[in-house]
């Protein structure tokens, strides 16, 4: 997809790019905030998503079940006010497309508002009747499946999903009825590799992986994860940098500096 740079990437651009059809494989990584979307957007991704793992990544917190849907407005509009071309997802966070489609419409709408060109939600067909209420109110959807990680408490953790047979069929059926729904892209995370091959190959619509292989039709990273900003990551984790240490690194030399005198210098004043 690195050929739509030059434009927006739009929801149908995503929504046709399988790899069997010749597409190169999705590229699509957490931003929080602006300087998140600055680098996401200046490295060429294809999508840029600003998950609910905010909660851990950013706000502290042990799981995503903490955010609501004003912290992801807050921090979706960061990301839209740096005019990203690449399309800017949003996640609903837990409860906000639980109860009712009116309701998820609604949150949806704050996050479209926000900044997000498509919202993203979790589960499988217990979710069909909110995907259809988004999807007949014109608000693009993103499918996640397998380890979703506001089930946390019902999975006993993070752990992954659809090993045992009976498991990977719901997870495969799941996956047909959410994307006949009209999700327009389904995140596969924390599943066997051959099962997310299986899923890539039974939908028309893209699988963007994480943890899940290298069979989808595009991966997906947290940025802090892959920057080396968190000191623990899963094992589907590669860091790609070590910012926490340089970070560290450098906080730790203008402190030195200050303490010696040699801050600020001649240079860095006024005259
Ligand atoms: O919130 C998030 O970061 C996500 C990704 C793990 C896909 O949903």
């Amino acid at each position: 997809m690195s050929d739509f740079r030059t434009r927006p990437v739009t929801v149908p651009s995503v929504r046709a790019a399988k790899r069997r059809l010749g597409h190169l494989p999705l590229v699509m990584v957490t931003a929080y905030d602006a300087p998140g979307g600055r680098i996401a957007e200046a490295a060429g991704v294809d999508l840029i998503l600003v998950g609910d793992s905010v909660a851990n990544n950013v706000l502290g917190y042990e799981d995503t079940l903490q955010v609501t849907v004003g912290d992801m407005a807050h921090h979706t509009a960061a990301v839209a006010r740096t005019r990203p071309l690449a399309l800017l997802v949003a996640d609903l966070p837990w409860m906000s497309y639980h109860l009712d489609p009116a309701d998820t419409v609604r949150n949806a709408a704050v996050l479209i508002r926000a900044g997000a060109k498509a919202v993203k939600l979790e589960g499988g067909r217990t979710r069909l009747p909110m995907i259809s209420a988004l999807v007949d109110t014109e608000i693009p959807v993103m499918g996640h499946l397998g380890l979703t990680p506001q089930s946390v408490n019902v999975m006993g953790g993070h752990r992954v999903q659809g090993r045992e047979a009976a498991a990977a069929e719901r997870l495969v059926e799941d996956a047909r009825a959410i994307a006949d729904a009209g999700c327009f892209a389904l995140v596969i995370e924390g599943v066997p590799a051959a099962l997310a091959t299986l899923l890539t190959d039974e939908l028309d619509v893209p699988t963007i992986g994480i943890g899940a292989g290298p069979g989808c039709d595009g991966q997906v990273l947290v940025l802090h994860d892959l920057l080396g900003l968190n000191q623990w990551a899963p094992k589907f984790v590669r860091r790609y940098g070590n910012l926490e240490v340089e970070a560290t690194e450098a906080v730790t030399a203008f402190a030195a500096d200050v303490r010696s005198g040699a801050f600020p210098g001649d240079a860095e004043s006024y005259h």
